[in-house]
C-alpha cells in the first residue's frame, strides 16, 4: 500500500488546487492508498535562514517551526504531491518554503534523502494559456532531479480563476483517474 502526502498550496479553503487534489485523493483511495494531507496555509512556515546547520541536531533543520512536522511526513511518504495555484508564474507563497526547506535533502551530511520518491504536480491558474505554467514546471522539474525525486505526473490547468471554475472543466476526472493509476499494484 502507498504512503501518500498531499500538500495544500493555497490559503483558498475549498479552491480550484484544494478540489484537484481532493480529486486525487479520491482516486487513491479506491486503492486503500494511506493518505496523509496537510493545508500549508494552516501552518507556520520559516524560509530557509541559509544558516548551514542542516542535520546538526540529528534533525534536518534548526528551525522550530511546522517543517519539523512536514518532515515526520514527507519522510513517510511514498509519493508526494504538490498542489499549488500559480501565483506571479511560480509557487505560491504557501508551497515555496516547502522547498527551500528540502536544501537539507541535498547536503553532504544528509543521512536520509528524497531520493526515489514519486513526485505528482497539480497546477493551477487563472490565465487561459499553458504556456503560463512554464517557470513552474521547470522549477519542478529541475528541483525533483536536484533532489532525485521522481516525477510521475504534471496536471497543469489553465483558465480557472474563481474558486469553482475546476468544475466545469475536466480536470478533477483526470486528477482522480491519475490518482487511481499511481495506487494501482
Ligand atoms: C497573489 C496571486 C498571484 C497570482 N498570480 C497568477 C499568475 O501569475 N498567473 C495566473 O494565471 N494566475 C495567477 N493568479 C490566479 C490564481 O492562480 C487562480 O485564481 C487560481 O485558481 C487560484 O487557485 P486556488 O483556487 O486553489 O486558490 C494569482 C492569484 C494570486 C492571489
Amino acid at each position: 500500500m502507498k504512503n501518500i502526502l498531499i500538500l495544500l498550496g493555497s490559503p483558498r479553503a475549498d479552491g480550484n488546487s484544494d478540489k484537484i487534489a481532493k480529486a486525487f485523493a479520491e482516486g487513491a483511495q479506491k486503492n486503500a492508498a494511506n493518505i496523509e494531507t496537510i493545508k500549508l496555509s494552516q501552518k507556520q512556515l520559516k524560509g530557509c535562514q541559509d544558516c548551514r546547520k542542516c542535520w546538526q541536531t540529528g534533525k534536518p533543520c534548526v528551525i522550530p517551526d511546522h517543517m519539523q512536522e512536514i518532515y515526520e511526513a514527507v519522510d513517510k511518504a511514498d509519493l508526494i504531491v504538490f498542489s499549488t495555484p500559480l501565483y506571479w508564474y511560480t509557487w505560491s507563497s504557501q508551497m515555496k518554503p516547502v522547498w527551500d526547506r528540502f536544501l537539507p535533502y541535498v547536503s553532504k551530511e544528509a543521512p536520509r534523502t528524497l531520493a526515489g520518491k514519486e513526485a505528482v504536480l497539480l497546477a493551477v491558474a487563472g490565465d487561459s494559456s499553458e504556456e503560463v505554467f512554464k517557470g513552474l514546471v521547470y522549477s519542478f522539474e529541475k528541483s525533483c532531479s536536484l533532489l532525485g525525486m521522481k516525477i510521475v505526473a504534471k496536471l497543469t490547468i489553465p483558465g480557472v480563476y474563481n474558486p469553482k471554475d475546476i468544475e466545469q472543466t475536466s480536470a478533477l476526472k483526470e486528477a482522480e483517474k491519475l490518482g487511481e493509476d499511481l495506487t494501482k499494484n
